[in-house]
């Protein structure tokens, strides 16, 4: 789809319209990666973050109680996601430099070792040579949004650290030559976002052949720089939920095979049913949380995350039950790219 379509269905809001929109990204979802929803266990494995983005509650300047698992506490967890059935483990953390090269190295080699589990790591903007120690340690997969593919913007609410920043789109190719499947996407309505801008990232989605794409709703975080800004007036895109529905059907149909989860962030901002709907307009993944209760609530990269209360295996059977609710099956096995096109029988 050219840029001008792109826009134009951004911009649209007459129902009937936008059902035709999401009837076409469901269809092509069914056809290109089947009826299977994957199970992701997240462990948000450390809230100490040396950045300072201008939306995360995580931002280093905030005082707040952080934590580090141990090794043993993350295994555990790897443990328990296999109980629960996931095929999947991400281990996410702000960019936390006691997460050294060696210290996740030995982790991956451990789960990998002690489970039939994909791994995907999530930890932040690294150097080629950590990136390929992990990969070389056996981790499959590597989530870095990029957020915005507006260089002004992203500089806006990213400073820079001068040891450690680098450019996350030529990360991201780094990652696919490293063999990686490689995750990537953005915030929806952060301010200063324009739709101009907003239609790009969908371009970039296809054009870095991204393995899993994730998007969500910008949410003001109160303790943050853009959470007390007035918010930009004009031509700003809206964190609506109908835009994330929108940006979730365009990737679809951007990236059709690729692994894109219905999140955490979109199930914020509607707790009856926006894993549902997420799931119905093109989304094949979702993440329940795995982190440990007493870690969970420290982890406020926003404000009244879901599932903040509820054990893992709470978590767990209300997603089962809403996915089976809309007709569609909790997967099976690891569910990288592809996987689906191996007929469910065999
Ligand atoms: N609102 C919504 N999403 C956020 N993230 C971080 N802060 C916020 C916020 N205030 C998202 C970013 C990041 C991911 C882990 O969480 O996109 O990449």
């Amino acid at each position: 789809m050219k840029r001008a379509g792109i826009l134009d269905w951004l911009r649209e809001d007459d129902p009937a319209r936008l059902a035709s929109l999401y009837g076409e990204a469901d269809r092509v979802r069914r056809q290109r990666v089947g009826d299977a929803v994957h199970l992701r266990g997240l462990v948000e494995i450390s809230s100490h973050c040396v950045r300072s983005c201008a939306y995360c509650g995580l931002r280093a300047p905030n005082r707040i109680e952080r934590y580090r698992m141990t090794a043993d506490e993350i295994i555990e967890c790897a443990h328990e996601a296999v109980r629960l059935g996931y095929g999947t483990v991400v281990l996410q953390a702000g960019e936390d430099p006691e997460l050294t090269r060696d210290w996740v190295a030995a982790l991956v080699t451990r789960i990998k070792r002690e489970t039939p589990l994909a791994v995907t790591l999530s930890l932040g903007e690294r150097t080629d040579a950590d990136l390929a120690a992990w990969r070389r340690a056996g981790a499959d997969r590597y989530l870095v949004r990029f957020e915005t593919s507006d260089p002004a913007l992203f500089r806006a609410i990213h400073p820079r650290h001068p040891a450690r920043s680098r450019d996350r789109m030529e990360m991201l190719r780094a990652l696919k030559r490293m063999g990686y499947e490689a995750g990537s996407g953005v915030m929806i309505g952060i301010p200063g976002q324009s739709w101009e801008s907003l239609a790009g990232d969908i371009e970039w989605f296809a054009r870095l052949d991204l393995d899993m794409i994730g998007v969500g709703p910008w949410i003001a975080h109160p303790a943050t720089p853009l959470g007390v800004a007035p918010r930009a007036p004009r031509g700003q895109v809206p964190n609506s939920e109908e835009m994330v529905y929108k940006v979730i059907a365009l990737a679809r149909l951007a990236r059709p095979d690729a692994n894109i989860p219905s999140t955490t962030a979109l199930a914020t901002v509607n707790r009856r049913d926006g894993y549902e709907l997420g799931l119905m307009r093109g989304a094949n993944v979702v993440m329940p949380n795995l982190t440990p209760p007493q870690y969970r609530a420290l982890y406020q990269i926003y404000p009244d995350k879901v599932c903040v209360q509820e054990s893992a295996r709470q978590c767990f059977g209300s997603l089962a039950g809403r996915i089976r609710s809309i007709g569609r099956v909790p997967g099976r096995g690891p569910g990288g790219r592809g996987s689906e096109l191996v007929p469910s029988c065999l």
